[in-house]
């Protein structure tokens, strides 16, 4: 059903543009040889100073230093809520491919993943600001990948209160980022893919109402951040490397997106430090859809909106991708963000 409506969330407009390209060549090596190298000035940088150690961080290269040496240690480790869902577990798989000490939150605490010297696997209810604020007291990072589920409470509860209690924890306990795995077209309600999906426990609503409770707590906040990704329909796809992928802003432009690629954006969000700062981004694949053996390629959400170049990304690495982002503020002024923030919603 989630496939479905994938589909129709990026294949929603008449006026999409067509798009083909040849199959992108693999980066992901690449990406990772720079962020391993980031990782062993990090782990050199917070382990005990000597000579030997000293000389390994002068050999490293110059952009090396790009990464925080303070994000994913031991004592202050990167919290990924929603560990156990499709796309929370392949970015707790991602951040520990690059040595960095994650917590892994799920609702039961019960780890999917092989042991890991960086992974500790804890319990977490985003419905509960006590167990947030508990697990977020030592974190210098945390993303949010949960969303409603069965069991885990309807989309009022996780997609809405759930992001504003982790928004808030994250803000009281000083946790640097907070990035969020959100949805393209939820300030989009004319849109096809808005209505089809909305359907379902009025998720685009609650969606666009917590990313807006979000953005109200953290403008109180100088030392806190937040990255929101809003990804087209996802898939299970496996990457292809960032020049498959597109990013944008302004809620214009969508399509089919595979989880890994997903994750990656959001590892780089972390790492970019205060370049994806109080930033909203779509992501997309530039296929597009494969509509009945077709590629469609990316589409407007519906007719009336404008594409902007300026506000379209393309790179051959993903951190290339979250590099010259407008902050929400900036595109505020550009005129073509909308105001909607969901409708009849409970107040928190
Ligand atoms: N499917 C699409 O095409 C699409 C398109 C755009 C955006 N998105 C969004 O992308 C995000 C990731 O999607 P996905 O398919 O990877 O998600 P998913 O597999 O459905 O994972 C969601 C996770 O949230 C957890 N969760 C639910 N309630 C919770 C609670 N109270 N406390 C802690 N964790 C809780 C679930 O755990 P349990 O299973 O244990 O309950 C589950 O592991 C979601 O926000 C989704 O809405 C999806």
């Amino acid at each position: 059903m989630l496939r479905l409506i994938a589909l129709i969330l990026t294949c929603s407009s008449a006026s999409g543009f067509m798009s083909t390209l040849a199959p992108a060549p693999r980066l992901r090596a690449s990406t990772t040889t720079t962020l391993s190298a980031q990782l062993s000035r990090r782990d050199v940088l917070t382990s005990t100073t000597s000579a030997a150690s000293a000389a390994l961080v002068a050999s490293l290269p110059l952009d090396a230093w790009a990464a925080d040496p303070k994000l994913g240690t031991k004592d202050r480790p990167i919290v990924v809520l929603g560990s156990s869902g499709k796309t929370g577990k392949l970015i707790v798989e991602k951040l520990l491919s690059l040595n960095l000490h994650t917590l892994a939150a799920s609702r039961s605490g019960t780890s999917t993943f092989p042991p890991s010297p960086y992974l500790t696997n804890t319990q977490v209810d985003v419905t509960s600001p006590s167990s947030l604020t508990s697990t977020l007291s030592s974190c210098s990072g945390c993303v949010f990948a949960a969303s409603a589920s069965k069991n885990g409470g309807s989309a009022l509860l996780v997609d809405y209160k759930g992001l504003s209690y982790t928004a808030q924890a994250c803000v009281d306990n000083g946790v640097p980022k907070l990035v969020v795995v959100s949805s393209g077209a939820v300030t989009r309600p004319e849109s096809v893919g808005f209505k089809i999906t909305n359907v379902f426990g009025r998720i685009m609503d609650y969606k666009i109402a917590g990313e807006t409770e979000l953005r109200r707590i953290y403008s109180t906040s100088k030392t806190s951040h937040y990255t929101i990704i809003r990804p087209g329909g996802l898939s299970s796809s496996p990457s292809t490397g960032a020049s498959s992928v597109e990013v944008s802003q302004g809620d214009i432009l969508s399509s089919e997106i595979g989880r890994e690629d997903v994750a990656e954006l959001v590892v780089a969000s972390l790492t970019a430090g205060g370049k994806t700062d109080d930033v909203t981004f779509e992501c997309y694949g530039t296929g597009g859809e494969t509509l009945f053996g077709m590629k469609t390629g990316p589409a407007k959400l519906s007719k009336g909106l404008e594409s902007r170049d300026e506000l379209i990304h393309r790179s051959d690495s993903f951190e290339g991708l979250v590099t010259g982002l407008l902050t929400d503020s900036e595109m505020a002024k550009k005129g073509i963000v909308s105001t909607y923030t969901g409708k009849d919603i409970e107040p928190m």
